[in-house]
């Protein structure tokens, strides 16, 4: 092909690709005209939820790289099947919470109850705006939020368990899963900061603190080092018959506020999950751990801009999408 000919064809190309790029279509103040306040709608209706349920807090935080990661920041999390077949029924789904959940939905009503907003505002783009609000509410980083995205029309439980991270991963593992969605090595360690705030239930951990017997031929179940103190600590929260229900806190440190301690526990081998401690652990991840532990600045700007890629993943346009009437249902 003559260079010329080559320069028109990749041209055509990029116009024929272009409407499928979904970064292209989400900017900030994108509902400046059809919704002017719908910011201020979502940041009162978070803080007034965080004021009787802080879980609330981390659970949308969550929520919001559970749907980005599964078919896209779609909302699709949000969906809800009379048969089941849905995301929040299958793997790191199930626990997902329902604190967030009711959050969602108050602020869809909110926004809908405002007669020049309803069914405007699309669920994905509300849960987007909710991530970023308990961020800042809770001691992080403000920022502006693209927005533009459409809610999708599919959920599924098959696609779960091959689109999450599990607490296992070990460091190839965690890279892989997030190239595979842009996201560099720095933007997984940055966002696995979101480990500030919230939970972990003991069955994601407590091969860290027990030694089981292994069955024969098998490989050792891999696991980073843990401070023994801590250990001793955790088996008191997660006694080997622990209850489904018994929790910890992965912030040990600072739970309740959005911080870069969740470095500096990393840095004490005090890393709830596998996952976690890893970063510390392994070589290649260290030395950024050490800086976000360090300097709380980077961190944090560093965590915006990860976010920021991670709300474009996979936003769906045209036909593709719509905005939902109930964010739990397709129209
Ligand atoms: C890097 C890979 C990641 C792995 C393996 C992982 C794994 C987990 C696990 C196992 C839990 C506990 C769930 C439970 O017991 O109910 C959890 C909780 C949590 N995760 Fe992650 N996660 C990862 C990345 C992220 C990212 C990128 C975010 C958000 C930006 C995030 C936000 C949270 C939050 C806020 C909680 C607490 C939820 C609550 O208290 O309700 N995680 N994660
Ligand atoms: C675990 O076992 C101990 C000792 O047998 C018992 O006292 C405790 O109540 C059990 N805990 C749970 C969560 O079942
Ligand atoms: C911390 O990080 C910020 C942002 O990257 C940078 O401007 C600042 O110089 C750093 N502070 C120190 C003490 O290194």
């Amino acid at each position: 092909m003559e260079k010329a000919q080559f320069f028109v064809f990749s041209a055509v190309l990029f116009l024929v690709l272009a409407p499928n790029l979904a970064t292209a279509q989400l900017r900030q103040n994108y509902y400046a005209n059809t919704c002017p306040n719908v910011e201020s709608i979502v940041s009162s209706t978070v803080s007034q939820k965080l004021k009787s349920s802080f879980a609330a807090a981390a659970g949308t935080l969550r929520m919001f790289f559970h749907d980005c990661f599964v078919r896209g920041c779609d909302a699709s999390v949000l969906l809800s099947a009379a048969n089941g077949d849905d995301e929040h029924s299958a793997g790191a789904d199930v626990t997902l919470s329902a604190d967030a959940l009711d959050l969602i939905n108050k602020i869809k009503a909110a926004i809908d109850s405002n007669s020049q907003c309803t069914n405007k505002v699309s669920c994905a783009d509300i849960l987007a705006m909710a991530a970023r609000d308990v961020v800042s509410l809770t001691g992080g980083p403000s920022y502006p939020v693209e927005l533009g995205r459409l809610d999708g029309k599919v959920s599924t439980r098959a696609i779960v368990k091959y689109s999450l991270p599990s607490p296992a991963f070990n460091l190839d593992q965690l890279n892989s899963l997030f190239f595979a969605n842009g996201l560099s090595q720095t933007d997984m360690i940055s966002l696995s900061g979101a480990h500030t705030i919230g939970v972990t239930h003991c069955d994601k951990f407590i091969r860290r603190i027990y030694t089981f017997k292994q069955a024969p031929r098998t490989k050792a179940v891999w696991n980073p080092p843990m401070n023994l103190w801590f250990l001793r600590q955790l088996r008191k929260t997660c006694p080997i018959n622990f209850s489904k229900s018994a929790v910890t806190m992965l912030d040990n440190q600072t739970p309740f506020k959005f911080d870069n301690a969740y470095y500096q526990n990393l840095q004490g081998l005090k890393g709830i999950l596998a996952s976690d401690q890893i970063l510390f652990s392994d070589k290649r991840s260290r030395a950024t751990v050490n800086w976000f532990a360090s300097n709380q600045t980077a961190f944090f700007e560093s965590f915006v801009s990860a976010m920021t890629k991670l709300g474009r993943i996979g936003v769906k346009t045209g036909s593709d999408g719509e905005i939902r009437r109930v964010c739990t249902s397709v129209n």
